[in-house]
């Protein structure tokens, strides 16, 4: 019931998405870099309507404020438009990102791209799925052979050492993408599609959901230095599971100062030579 309820009300948000991306909206700012638009107000007033129709004694966490308290077991968590840069440039990869927990524990989660219309859904011990096929994470075992995905936050930007840890892991597997969404990457890690993502400072509403599925999807997570994940946590790292102790082992020499690959100078990398 709470599934298909959510996959419902993210249903009709991304379609709302689309309308307001065929027509371009303002941007505005939440902080020096952290965007906001009209599109990120309308949705988030659309599910919270829908889910306090539906469950008016559940409570709500939602990025933009319109949040309740209800009191009870029940708490969702709301990212009404995850990819808000993305969304305000035209870039077309943003989704709708809904979780429920009950008691402490996340026992359904829905994201919702639009874009390509594509539903990915996890209920506690049923499996993840998209639209009607079953999800599985991937089965490669090294982090050479990896594809990965991090993001970096707006927030406090000039304080984020990510570039770090983005640096040496593109070297060392077979890249690093930052397409702008932080649920959409965790789908695709419990879609195979991403061996491994990790980023630094999300919010449960960016996590709840992704992270549920990559859990029925057979993958792994933790923070960064592989202890268990915190929701309100301000590290993430989720993976197919095979290549996590890899990643978390680079991780900790980086944390550590021990950079494996040195940074050129930027002289000697526009050489003759390198081309
Ligand atoms: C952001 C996206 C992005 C991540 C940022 C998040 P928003 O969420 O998930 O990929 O790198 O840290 O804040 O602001 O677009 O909902
Ligand atoms: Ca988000
Ligand atoms: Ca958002």
């Amino acid at each position: 019931m709470y599934l298909s309820a959510s996959v419902e009300i993210a249903r009709e948000a991304g379609a709302l998405l689309l309308r307001f991306l065929e027509r371009r909206v303002a941007v505005e700012y939440k902080g020096e870099y952290d965007l906001v638009t009209e599109a990120d107000r309308a949705s988030e007033r659309l599910v919270v309507e829908r889910l306090r129709a539906r469950f008016p004694s559940h409570s709500i966490v939602a990025e933009e404020g319109g949040g309740v308290d209800g009191g009870g077991d029940h708490v969702w968590y709301v990212d009404p438009l995850d990819g808000t840069t993305n969304f305000a440039h035209g870039f077309p990869i943003f989704c709708v990102s809904l979780a429920l927990e009950q008691r402490g524990e996340m026992v359904a989660g829905v994201v919702y791209d639009p874009v390509r219309d594509e539903m990915f859904t996890a209920e506690k011990g049923a499996g993840a799925w998209l639209n009607n096929r079953r999800l599985q994470v991937s089965r490669v075992s090294r982090l050479a052979e990896s594809l990965l995905a991090t993001g970096f936050p707006s927030h406090r930007r000039h304080r984020d050492i990510n570039v770090y840890f983005y640096h040496q892991t593109a070297m060392l597997a077979h890249g690093v993408r930052r397409a702008g969404s932080a649920a959409l990457d965790l789908c695709s890690v419990a879609a195979g599609r991403l061996e491994g993502f990790w980023e630094f400072h999300l919010n449960p509403w960016d996590l709840a959901a992704g992270l549920l599925l990559v859990a029925e999807a057979g993958g792994r997570s933790s923070d960064l230095r592989g202890a268990p994940h915190q929701l309100r946590g301000a590290e993430t790292a989720a993976t197919n599971g095979l290549i996590h102790d890899e990643l978390v082992a680079l991780f900790a020499e980086i944390f550590a100062n021990r950079i494996r690959i040195p940074i050129p100078g930027l002289g000697s990398a526009t050489t003759d030579e390198d081309r």
